[in-house]
């Protein structure tokens, strides 16, 4: 057994339990998807680990790309706005787009993202999280698809960072608040 990373409060979500989810959505999504022309697009970088494991998870054909983006959300503009960092290569018309996310806050990142990615004529936009913290929820934004829903703690690994570190831990640890106070 690998020990746990000292700046790690708690194990919130252990490598068996995360294995354990990521298979039951990729079996959800299998089958809610049979037939349909299906992308999965990944969120950068919070969602790389979730990424990989999901799509081997997925028995279906499907197309992966990847997408990184920020929001300027309420509080440091009026109305929430998108920053596209990294942007899609190609055309989303005729796929069933399922964005790939690694965690919901406050959700203004998504929706704003689902809204851009519907304007651009897909045949679908649904949403995918690992994790959602619904108290922390701004928007009325609804994901289809949820691994865990937690309370509202900061966490890190699995694709998860306090500043860019830890997102290589393979659980979800909670982090200590000595870390960031
Ligand atoms: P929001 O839903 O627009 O507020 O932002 C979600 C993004 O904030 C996620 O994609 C993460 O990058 C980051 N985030 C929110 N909560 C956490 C957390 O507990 N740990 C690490 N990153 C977080
Ligand atoms: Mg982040």
């Amino acid at each position: 057994m690998s020990s746990v990373h000292p700046d790690v409060q708690e194990v919130l979500i252990s490598e068996e339990e995360l294995a354990a989810t990521v298979r039951s959505l990729g079996e959800q999504i299998s089958r809610d998807y049979a037939g349909k022309n299906l992308l999965l697009v990944g969120i950068l970088k919070g969602s790389v680990l979730f990424m990989s494991d999901l799509m081997r998870n997925i028995s279906l054909d499907c197309n992966i790309d990847f997408m990184r983006v920020s929001s300027y959300g309420a509080g440091t503009s009026s109305s929430g706005k998108i920053n596209i960092e990294l942007d899609l290569r190609r055309s989303v018309k005729g796929y069933d787009v399922l964005i790939i996310e690694d965690i919901l806050d406050s959700g203004n990142t998504l929706s704003l993202l689902k809204e851009l990615l519907i304007q651009r004529g897909p045949e679908s936009v649904k949403i995918c999280t690992l994790l959602d913290k619904p108290e922390r929820h701004m928007t009325d934004i609804k994901p289809d698809y949820i691994g865990k829903v937690i309370p509202n703690y900061f966490v890190i690994g699995y694709g998860l960072d306090y500043d860019e570190k830890y997102r290589n831990l393979p659980y979800v640890g909670i982090l200590r608040p000595e870390v960031y106070e």
